[in-house]
């Protein structure tokens, strides 16, 4: 049987087993996913492929797996896009990225070669080099025969073909352009541009970004969008090697500039980090189907308790943030429609805590918003998943001007978020739901997500101080499917 009916069949087969699933986000049907993949708006849905194994609940052979959704709550699982099936692709499809052309998706994705399987790594024997896959119907894709279109030939002298992946394809007057990541001759990071006519046949055509040699870091998962007037380069950042693991954090990163696409050459403007917490990864932009720019990132975290193997499933989506810049700044909001899904069971003003809670029942999964000016109160606390034992709690100390977010529940220890609040209203909101928390800050100007998937969390919302404090506004709309 070939490689991609053994997995969507092991799938029909063995999904019904998988539980604790979380309620807005989307997960895999079941086993393992990793990044986005292919996020595109085609034919009136959205389509998100995703880097997938179905078989177990960690990291192996890549798959590309599909769901399309309308409302970003509810998706529809399609049949596996892609299995590594070819001596190209023999060790795994890694993350691209998916354009329409001529009313087909064109897929393009890194076909990974590592004899050793990712676990003795010999860089001289792996090898990535990029390759395509189309579909006239957006459900079943057939490889290039040419494969790979992107290889040893198109690639510059001094690049390694390693360390050389992730195509993010994109079309500007006419021209398709791809960014990539490879690593450099100084064993760092670096963010090239290929251009081509067809989508087939590829040229190199510049270097438009380097990460700093004593930063120490490999570069993934590249992004270049236009936001307005302003061109903005997304990517991943990631130890260069295994020595700097400790030192060198997985984190997202943006920076906005200028591209002219002519000359090939980005100019940096200003740089900043995509998500505060430390499990967003890897996320992955579309335009929208109101042409605005929808972003979805991985939420995962290497190394964080995994969930317990009777979930039968690892890994999980964020909510689509859709991207804009105000006042030179890159704005992230929840781009999730409310109005059918999310119920409004609490809604007060000028609320007046002083050594006391207040509490909301229920589910505790949902959104959460609250207002407050620092004149009229400085410290409080928020808790999420609280139970009588335990629960994720968010301290806002605006008298430093920063958060700290702790919790009983995964392993994430204390994470501090400075320069967060405004002199005068501040506005803080909480999508909360099973294994996750996403934190806006005054309407997305930082963004914060945290993971955690043990069992039993406590239901209730919490939100105490013991100085006075008097909130503008709290409100909550609990969720319901
Ligand atoms: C990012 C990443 C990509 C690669 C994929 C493999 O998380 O390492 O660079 O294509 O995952 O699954």
């Amino acid at each position: 049987m070939n490689r991609l009916q053994k997995a969507n069949d092991y799938i029909q087969n063995n999904k019904a087993k998988t539980t604790n699933r979380p309620y807005f986000h989307f997960s895999p049907g079941i086993g393992w996913m990793n990044d986005p993949n292919g996020f595109s708006f085609y034919k009136g849905k959205y389509h998100l492929f995703y880097q997938y194994y179905p078989y177990d609940i960690v990291w192996n052979d890549m798959h590309w797996g599909h769901a399309v959704t309308e409302d970003f709550v509810t998706w529809e699982y399609l049949p596996v896009a892609l299995a590594n099936d070819k001596a190209y692709d023999a060790n795994g499809c890694f993350s691209g990225s998916a354009i329409e052309k001529d009313g087909n998706l064109y897929l393009m994705y890194t076909g990974h070669i590592d004899p050793n399987l990712g676990f003795d790594r010999d860089e001289r024997e792996v090898a990535e080099r990029q390759c395509i896959a189309f579909s006239e119907d957006g459900v079943t894709f057939k490889k290039y025969e040419q494969n790979p279109v992107i290889g040893e030939k198109q690639l510059p002298e001094g690049y390694l073909i390693c360390d050389f992946r992730d195509p993010k394809v994109l079309e500007v007057d006419g021209v398709y352009y791809c960014v990539l990541a490879v690593r450099n001759a100084e064993r760092r990071g670096e963010i090239i541009m290929f251009q081509s006519t067809n989508l087939l046949d590829w040229t190199f055509h510049s270097s438009i970004y380097e990460a700093k040699f004593e930063d120490n870091l490999l570069l993934e998962c590249p992004d270049l969008i236009r936001i307005d007037d302003k061109d903005v380069l997304l990517f991943s950042e990631m130890p260069c090697d295994p020595e700097y693991q400790e030192v060198v954090q997985n984190t997202t990163a943006y920076v906005i500039g200028e591209m002219d696409f002519k000359k090939g050459i980005f100019t940096p403007e200003k740089k900043g980090l995509l998500d505060y917490g430390q499990t967003f990864y890897a996320p992955q932009s579309t335009e929208g189907k109101d042409h605005e720019r929808l972003l979805i990132g991985w939420m995962h975290r290497w190394h964080q308790t995994t969930p317990p193997k009777e979930y039968g499933f690892n890994g999980m989506m964020s909510l689509p943030r859709k991207l804009t810049i105000q006042n030179g700044k890159l704005m992230q909001q929840a781009a999730i429609n409310h109005e059918f899904y999310f119920k409004q069971t609490v809604s007060l003003e000028n609320k007046v805590l002083q050594n006391a809670a207040f509490d909301i029942e229920g589910e505790g999964t949902g959104y959460l918003k609250l207002n407050f000016s620092p004149s009229r109160g400085k410290n409080f606390t928020i808790e999420l998943h609280k139970s009588a034992e335990s629960s994720t709690r968010i301290h806002v100390d605006a008298e430093n001007n920063r958060i700290f977010y702790e919790s009983d529940y995964g392993n994430q220890g204390i994470i501090t978020i400075n320069d967060c609040f405004r002199d005068d209203e501040n506005t803080l909101e909480f999508y909360v739901d099973l294994h996750s928390v996403e934190l806006f800050i005054n309407g997305g100007e930082k963004v914060a997500t945290f993971t955690a998937y043990d069992q039993g969390k406590g239901k209730t919302v919490s939100i105490s101080a013991e100085d006075k404090i008097e909130l503008t506004h709290i409100y909550f709309e609990e969720f319901c499917l």
